[in-house]
């Protein structure tokens, strides 16, 4: 299934790239983005929901629903909606990967 990404960047096209990783992916981000914004800038979904397998991207943005948790590939959850996007992160967001590192 092909994946448009849900977000398309209108300002700040000039700040300084950002590199993270999306399942596996080397992407790019720029200075300011939360990751939230760097993963729906470059994907069509933030995550896949843990029980249904629906996709999700976030609901409230301000910190309060934590429907934006995304895995680190370390295991660790950061809260995408108001976590800014540092150089190097590695992310999981598809369900078989979740999967496999949860059980690593
Ligand atoms: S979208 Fe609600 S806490 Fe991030």
């Amino acid at each position: 299934m092909s994946m448009h990404p849900l977000l398309q960047r209108r300002y700040r096209l000039d700040e300084a790239p950002v590199p993270f990783v999306l399942n596996g992916t080397a992407e790019t981000g720029r200075r300011g983005d939360t990751v939230l914004t760097a993963i729906l800038s470059v994907s069509g979904r933030l995550r896949q929901s843990e029980f249904t397998g629906e996709n999700r991207a976030g609901f409230c943005l301000i910190g309060a629903c934590q429907d934006c948790y995304v895995m680190l590939a370390d295991g660790s959850r950061v809260r995408a909606c108001s976590t800014a996007l540092q150089p190097g992160m590695a992310f999981i967001t598809d369900l078989g990967a979740m999967a496999e590192a949860v059980h690593e």
